[in-house]
Parts: C-alpha cells; sequence; structure tokens
C-alpha cells in the first residue's frame, strides 16, 4: 500500500474496571496450586468492574481521552463491539455517544461475533474511510467476561475497553491488505440469551483457536499477505496469555520454523504484560495486546506488527499492521499502567458478591450504589431502562 493510501489506528486508549481479584486469592479459595495460574494460563489477576460499572462505562471512559485531543468534527460512524451486551436490541454505543456528547450527525451500531467482533469493527471503518477520507470512525471493544463460579473457565475471566480512531494517515499504525480469514460452524463456547455466563468446553475451543491459525494463515499466503520472517511481533487474542504462546507456537510449527521458548518470547512477549494483569475482555483483548505491545516494546519504527484476531463460534482473521514513524508521541502508556495500577484489590467474599448480582427484573427503580472512580457510571434500572451518568 502506498503511504498515500494509508488508513488505519490512528489513536488507542483503554480503561478497566475498578477492582481487581488475584489469582492468588482465587487459588486460596478453590485450592488450586496458584502456578497453575501464574505458569500455567499465564495469568496473575483479573479486572471485576464495581457494581456501577458495565461495558458502557469502561467504553464511554476508554473513548474520551480519543474525543478529547481529536474533537468529534470528523467523527461520523462509531461502531461497538462486545459480546456482552447489556441490551438484545438498542446499541450500547448510543449511551456512550450520550454521555461523550458526540454529534447527532452520527450513525452508531453494535457488532457481534464473540471475540473477533472489533476486529470486523476495524475493517469495516477501514472501508468507510476508504470511501470518505477525511471521515474518522471510532471503533470500541467493550466487554465483561464471566463464567460460572467453580468452572474452569473462572480463572480467565476479565473485564476492559478499547477504543480506537480509525483514520487517513494514522498515527500509530498502517492495517495493510490482504486479511486471511477462517470460519468454523463448532460450538467451542457460546452464551444462550437466558444465561449470564458463558458456556465453553475449553479444551475443544484451545484446538480450535489453533486450527483457526492454520486457516487464516493458509488463506493470507493465498491472498499474497507476507511472509513469516518480514513480521516484528505478533499479537494474537489472548482468552490466557498462555494461549498467545501456544497459538504462536502453533503457527511457526506449522510454517516449519524454530519454536524456541526465547523466540516465542521475543516475538509475542510484550503483547502479553496487560492481558496478564486485567484478564480476558474479549473483544477487547487483541487491541489490548497492541496497547502492551506499543507501550512496552522497544522503538517499532517500521516494523510489521501481524495480528491473529479469533472468536469462538467460530471466525478468525489474520492481517498485519505497520507501526508508524513517530507513534511514540501519540501514546498513552503513563495512563494505561496507571489504569491497571489504581484498581482496588477485593476479597474473594467481594469478589462472589458482585459476580452473583444481578438487577431485578420487575421494571421499578434499582438505584445501583456508588462504587466506581472512573469518570461515568450506571446510576440504576428504571422501568427496564439503564441510567447513565457522569461520575
Ligand atoms: N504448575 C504449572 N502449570 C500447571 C499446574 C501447576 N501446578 N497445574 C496445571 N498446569 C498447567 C497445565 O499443564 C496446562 O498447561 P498446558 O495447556 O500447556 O498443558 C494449564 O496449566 C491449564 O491446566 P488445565 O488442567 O488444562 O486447566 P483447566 O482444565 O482448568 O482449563 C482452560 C484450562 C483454558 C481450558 C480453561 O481455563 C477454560 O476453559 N478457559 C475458558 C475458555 C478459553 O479461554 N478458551 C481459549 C480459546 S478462546
Amino acid at each position: 500500500m502506498s503511504e498515500d493510501a494509508a488508513i488505519g489506528i490512528h489513536d488507542l486508549s483503554f480503561a478497566t474496571a475498578q477492582f481487581v481479584l488475584t489469582h492468588a486469592t482465587l487459588a486460596a479459595e478453590n485450592g488450586y496450586d496458584v502456578a497453575k495460574y501464574h505458569a500455567g494460563i499465564g495469568q496473575r489477576s483479573m479486572s471485576v468492574p464495581a457494581a456501577d460499572e458495565d461495558i458502557v462505562t469502561m467504553a464511554a471512559a476508554a473513548a474520551a481521552p480519543v474525543v478529547a485531543r481529536h474533537g468529534a468534527d470528523r467523527i461520523r460512524t462509531v461502531v461497538f463491539a462486545t459480546e456482552t451486551s447489556v441490551d438484545q436490541a438498542k446499541a450500547a454505543g448510543i449511551h456512550v455517544h450520550s454521555l461523550l456528547g458526540l454529534p447527532s450527525a452520527t450513525r452508531v451500531v453494535e457488532l457481534k461475533q464473540a471475540c473477533y467482533a472489533a476486529t470486523a469493527a476495524l475493517q469495516f471503518a477501514i472501508g468507510l474511510v476508504h470511501r470518505d477520507r477525511a471521515q474518522q470512525v471510532l471503533v470500541i471493544a467493550s466487554d465483561v467476561s464471566k463464567y460460572e463460579l467453580g468452572s474452569p473457565g473462572e480463572a480467565t475471566q476479565g473485564a476492559a475497553a478499547v477504543a480506537m480512531l480509525v483514520s487517513a494517515d494514522p498515527a500509530l499504525v498502517r492495517i495493510e491488505d490482504p486479511s486471511g480469514v477462517y470460519t468454523a460452524d463448532i460450538m467451542d463456547f457460546w452464551r444462550p440469551n437466558y444465561r449470564t455466563t458463558a458456556l465453553v468446553d475449553g479444551r475443544e475451543s484451545v484446538s480450535a483457536y489453533l486450527q483457526a491459525v492454520e486457516g487464516t494463515w493458509k488463506d493470507y499466503t493465498e491472498q499474497g499477505g507476507r511472509a513469516l520472517g518480514e513480521f516484528g511481533a505478533f499479537c494474537y487474542h489472548q482468552p490466557f496469555t498462555k494461549m498467545a504462546y501456544k497459538a504462536h507456537r502453533h503457527l511457526l510449527q506449522h510454517c516449519g520454523h524454530n519454536t524456541g521458548a526465547g523466540e516465542i518470547a521475543r516475538f509475542i512477549g510484550h503483547t502479553t504484560t496487560y492481558n496478564t494483569e486485567i484478564g480476558n475482555s474479549y473483544t477487547a483483548s487483541m487491541y489490548l495486546g497492541l496497547a502492551s505491545l506499543l507501550d512496552n516494546a522497544d522503538d517499532l519504527t517500521g516494523q510489521a506488527v501481524g495480528f491473529l484476531s479469533y472468536g469462538s463460534g467460530s471466525v478468525a482473521e489474520f492481517f498485519a499492521g505497520t507501526v508508524v514513524p513517530g507513534y511514540r508521541a501519540h501514546l498513552r502508556s503513563e495512563v494505561h499502567r496507571a489504569a491497571i495500577a489504581r484498581r482496588q484489590d477485593i476479597d474473594y467474599a467481594k469478589y462472589r458478591e458482585l459476580h452473583e448480582r444481578s438487577f431485578p427484573a420487575d421494571g421499578a427503580d434499582h438505584p445501583v450504589e456508588r462504587e466506581t472512580a472512573g469518570p461515568y457510571r450506571l446510576a440504576g434500572l428504571s422501568g427496564h431502562k439503564r441510567i447513565y451518568e457522569p461520575r
């Protein structure tokens, strides 16, 4: 792609939840050796939303600094990717649009396909900018990952939102053609409309993910993509950070490359720093990995990054991006680290209380206590309507 035609990620910001549960606390409660979590799945803690936080409050907190920096004049589209939506009809992005005071001349839509949807949102955004290079698209990925208490998935919960401004002449990462895409009808992870927690066949999901790595790479190669050796880093969807290691080892093996542990860590190590502490954030997870890479790696200018986005069910996409000269001046590294550091440690009892919480479905007024220190909060439910407010 010529530099004149470049479209990609112009700004990137994330937010996470008020509370954090460490895996040491979880292990002490359920009797597992904590090494299973720290070394076995590569997780040390998970973000837990306060009672007055959800995908909307995290999304607005992630997007507000992006809008503050660039203004809203050129944003004509907001695409909100999530698999833990708060409503079956209304797009969660409309609440964000309202909280951020975006212009009425905006289209807002929600996308779903498990953890993959933010990549669909990014590609659709690129298509819109390609049609009119003056426009920008606000892509938001926000999720609260929730499994049953005591289930194998419990240790892979988490919560975060990533906001990305997609524009022509991006300041951070140019997204390239082609993509390698892959779809397979598999029930490895799903959540029927009547359930608040996901159902997952953990082993099946790991092998479905690895199958998708091969499938996307095959298509990417057939579409004329880069050779494996051209990439300086790889950013994988991370349901737990060990999965990124498994996936990259699988890709290297598949391509007949060296799979030494040091070699793998060199290419993906920096993408796992934030996810290790935040846990699975579903749609946001891979883009949190990108934030972690940009914030924590040495200068990546001009390097190609390979992205592998996987969403159970399943849909996956492999694509490349090139890191833009001068990108470091536009990062939000200190704010990102502070968002992780400022979370309040909670004990198992508080975690359990938050996990089991749900709104009565009676349509009455249900105000929510003030807990979050974030900029936006869920004030309550009234007449079946969620009420949001600046804190
Ligand atoms: N010290 C070090 N490692 C240990 C350990 C210990 N004491 N005990 C276990 N481990 C390792 C295991 O060897 C295993 O590693 P491996 O996968 O490299 O073999 C890892 O820790 C996990 O142990 P396992 O017994 O397989 O865990 P589990 O049955 O509780 O489930 C998942 C693991 C991933 C299946 C489960 O967390 C899950 O269902 N997650 C949700 C779904 C998901 O994230 N899917 C991913 C694709 S989207």
